[in-house]
């Protein structure tokens, strides 16, 4: 698809090279600015100063690398630099959960404090991160308090909505733009960065374009949950939920997207941004009991899949069971909250004989299972040998492909545990497989 021109060239800062970060700093060097995307993780910025990604994300190296080289795209450890260095500072750091389902926001705070210190000319503050609603108006706050001069900023909220594995495409070709801005001329910067960007630009308040974030997120995981509870239902009914999915997505007001049941959502959004969220509305005085039902809903799907297994198996004790894919969903290596590990955990915890394969999450995943009696097999064949069942975890492309007249063969005992309600059931069960799926 066909960009618009740029209209104004910009020089940004990216603080934060993680999943949003980097591929937002490649992005807009790709639009036409001249980005310079800082971390303090030292060796991540060494590593991609020699364009050694810090994680796998299709497309996103060829990306970085073409506009590295272009001299557009540069790395360094240092904030104090990148922000000296720029008029517009997009913070993409991490605001990971704490204990009580709050967001830590001491990452935002320090990026705060470093632009007061350096606050020589006008700039404008993006929060990109996932933030609660008001973290703009502490920004301000903060940067208020710590500069010492009358220099003028303007704080930004323009939430990311990319979604891993898709990120790249998602952050050229967007549903929309959230800008939450409070002057006239943060606003016009912002519609400038942008400008090549053909999509619906939503312009709000600063407090309004955060919530839209936790909104959204909260959403889309309350989607999951309602089918997941559907498929429970599906289950004790003998009805099929894919084919309850298939109709509901017909209507148009309801949409066919995010009506997969299966083991429920992981990732690093949703399950912080839905504790994040009741967190904050609580704060606020709002009870917002929805949401923690929908939590609640999608940690038992974790456990009733592994019930589901024991029915059939009866002691798992000494049972070889394979698992294919363990990332919290394909094409992506990330491991964080993903169901495969309280799966896999409580298949340990029974004494399962674990043979675990992921396309591409093992690295992740060895170090998360450190020091479990589990065996990572270097392929979906050599694991699913002499197993007693084999569980889906993640929908990765190549488990569609597998010859499963081979699976079956190499297999034990002939039973398919499908996560994700990913495979052909009628197709399996006509091969000889005893099947089972999340309400169908
Ligand atoms: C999500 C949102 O989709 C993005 O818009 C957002 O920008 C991002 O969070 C974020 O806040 O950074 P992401 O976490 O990359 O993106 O993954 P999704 O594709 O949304 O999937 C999340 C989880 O839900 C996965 O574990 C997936 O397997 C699960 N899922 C998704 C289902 O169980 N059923 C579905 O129908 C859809």
């Amino acid at each position: 698809m066909k960009r618009e021109k740029l209209i104004k060239k910009y020089n940004i800062c990216v603080v934060g090279a993680g999943h949003v970060g980097l591929v937002a700093a490649a992005g807009f060097a790709d639009l036409g600015h001249k980005v310079i995307c800082v971390d303090n993780n030292k060796a991540r910025i060494a590593a991609l100063k020699k364009n050694i990604m810090p994680f796998y994300e299709p497309d996103m190296e060829e990306l970085v690398k073409k506009n590295f080289k272009a001299g557009t795209l540069a790395f360094s450890p240092s904030l104090d630099e990148g922000i000296k260095k720029s008029r517009v500072i997009f913070i993409a750091v991490g605001t990971p959960p704490l204990p009580d389902g709050s967001a830590d926001l001491t990452a935002i705070e320090n990026v705060a404090m470093c632009v007061a210190k350096n606050l020589d000319s006008h700039k404008v503050i993006v929060e990109k991160s996932t933030v609660p609603v008001q973290t703009g108006q502490r920004l301000k706050e903060t940067i208020k308090r710590y500069k010492n001069n009358d220099v003028e900023f303007d704080v930004v909220s323009n939430p990311e909505f990319l979604r891993e594995g898709k990120a790249v495409y998602d952050f050229f070709y967007p549903d929309r733009l959230v800008i939450g801005a409070e002057s006239a001329r943060a606003k016009a910067i912002m519609q400038e960065i942008y400008s090549p960007i053909k999509t619906e630009f939503v312009f709000t308040d600063i407090n309004t374009a955060e919530l839209i974030k936790h909104a959204s997120n909260s959403f889309l995981a309350t989607k999951i949950s309602f089918i997941n509870s559907v498929s429970r239902v599906c289950d004790l009914a003998g009805a099929d939920v894919d084919k309850v999915a298939l109709a509901m997505g017909l209507d148009k007001r309801i949409g066919p997207q995010f009506l997969n049941a299966g083991i429920g959502y992981g990732g690093f959004c949703f399950p912080k941004d839905v504790e994040a969220f009741t967190f904050i509305s609580k704060k606020l005085g709002y009870d917002f009991g929805i949401l923690k039902e929908v939590k609640k809903v999608n940690d038992e799907q974790r456990s009733h899949f592994v019930n589901k297994i024991k029915e059939r198996l009866w002691v798992l004790k000494g049972k070889k069971i394979a698992v294919l894919g363990l990332s919290f969903k394909p094409d992506t290596d990330d491991m964080r909250f993903a169901p495969s590990e309280d799966i896999v955990n409580l298949l340990a915890q029974e004494g399962a004989a674990l043979s675990l394969y992921d396309p591409k999450a093992k690295a992740e995943a060895q170090e998360l299972f450190k020091g479990k009696n589990i065996i990572f097999a270097k392929d979906s064949y050599t694991a699913v040998k002499g197993a007693d069942c084999v569980c889906f975890l993640t929908e990765w492309g190549e488990f569609k492909k597998l010859d499963f007249v081979k699976v079956k063969k190499m297999m034990q005992h002939a039973l398919l545990a499908d996560g994700r309600n990913m495979l052909d059931k009628a197709q399996m069960i006509k091969l000889g497989f005893e099947y089972i799926g999340m309400g169908r």
